[in-house]
């Protein structure tokens, strides 16, 4: 009997269906959907903008695919606004039914996501914001950063400016946990390295009305100054500071985010400007090159930080999913790959400590013309403490 020609039994239709279902076809044959949670207005709009880039540059290089999977995107405009954070990531959730979530830029807006994530079991990869709950007492299985912790570029400052010599130290931000965050960083390394702070000043996120503050800060005559503003924020308080006299007597110091794809619209106010961050220009490493040249050539744009938070956001996935052959339900496995994982990102390669946060080098960078320029490391594998953690 001509085997092609064989009835096909009721058993065997059950197979086929069982098959058609299953997670492993699943895995091999529906799209991935990766829902993009992030700022595309406001502030830190041109954040959210780099991010997707690099995410998409990463992918596309991948032929289109991670894990075996095509990608299929679904986009949230989150406004940098946690008031609607969980109604904008249940859009992703619940409507659109994604297989994992990629966000956010601000602290209070990933720490809405992270509970989303917990909540629903949905995998979440934070390609920027630094709060702290997101990998301490939120941390979980499911839940991954490509960025930093808000504590990390913070610690490395105080540090450097306590070695500097400098005694006492005004610090100014706004007031939420991203900045909150960062002075206590600060504070915890100035501190323990001699510095006093004097005055912590800040205002309400999203004002730029610095004025009032910066006249403060000359009545309180510091020795220098730690800032937390990033984005639209961070060019107006640079040209705010210079504007009002103050960069040529009290040396202004910040978190990296400070002159990052703001120096085009900042121009000689921020220059000579030193910062903390774990990314810099002029890294000069094969994979650096080659990671900016693409995106040169992709986006006619320079990249930034978040541009390689983003890209690194997606190689993350890349592995996880290379490792559960495509399928994002096998989360310990998925895991599992990412903890032993030496990421080769355009900032150097770093890997996760136990509470998913990247552990990795500090730059000392110093603004010269248009670029952060690196002069070093400031601190070499820093992990974030990673309190309140349990895993
Ligand atoms: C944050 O809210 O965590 C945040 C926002 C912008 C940055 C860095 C951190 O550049």
């Amino acid at each position: 009997m001509n085997p092609l020609r064989t009835p096909i039994t009721a058993s065997a239709l059950a197979l086929a269906a069982a098959l058609a279902f299953s997670p492993l076809a699943q895995a091999q044959g529906a799209k991935l959907k990766v829902g993009l949670m992030l700022p595309y207005t406001g502030t830190y709009a041109a954040l959210g903008n780099a991010i997707e880039n690099g995410f998409r540059l990463y992918v596309t290089e991948q032929g289109g695919k991670l894990g075996g999977r095509e990608i299929e995107f679904f986009k949230v405009d989150d406004e940098s606004d946690p008031a609607k954070a969980t109604d904008n990531v249940n859009k992703l959730i619940k409507r659109d039914q994604v297989d994992v979530l990629i966000g956010t830029v601000h602290s209070g807006v990933a720490a809405g996501m992270a509970k989303a994530a917990r909540d629903n079991g949905t995998l979440l990869i934070v390609p920027n914001a630094g709060a702290g709950v997101v990998t301490g007492p939120m941390c979980a299985n499911h839940i991954f950063r490509s960025s930093f912790s808000n504590w990390q570029p913070a610690y490395a400052m105080g540090e450097v400016m306590a070695k500097k010599g400098h005694k006492t130290a005004v610090t100014i931000t706004h007031k939420y946990a991203a900045g909150d965050e960062s002075v206590a960083g600060f504070k915890e390394a100035f501190t323990k390295g001699g510095g006093k702070v004097l005055k912590e000043l800040s205002l309400p996120f999203p004002n730029v009305e610095f004025q009032a503050l910066l006249t403060e800060i000359a009545a309180l005559k510091p020795d220098a100054v730690y800032t937390f503003f990033a984005g639209g924020a961070a060019v107006k308080f640079v040209k705010d500071y210079s504007a009002a006299g103050l960069k040529k007597s009290i040396p202004l110091y910040g978190a990296g985010f400070l002159t990052d794809g703001t120096l085009d619209a900042q121009g000689a106010d921020a220059d000579g400007l030193l910062t903390t961050l774990h990314y810099a220009d002029g890294l000069n490493t094969p994979r650096d090159n080659a990671f900016r040249l693409a995106y040169a050539k992709t986006y006619k744009l320079q990249p930034d930080v978040y541009a390689v938070q983003g890209y690194d956001a997606a190689q993350m996935l890349g592995i996880g999913l290379a490792a559960t052959k495509g399928d994002v339900s096998k989360k310990a496995d998925f895991a599992a790959a990412l903890r032993k994982a030496k990421i080769d990102s355009p900032r150097g390669a770093f890997t996760l400590g136990a509470n998913h946060d990247p552990v990795q080098d500090f730059y000392l960078r110093q603004v010269t013309g248009k670029e952060n320029k690196s002069i070093g490391v400031a601190v070499k594998g820093l992990a974030d403490p990673g309190r309140g953690c349990k895993m």
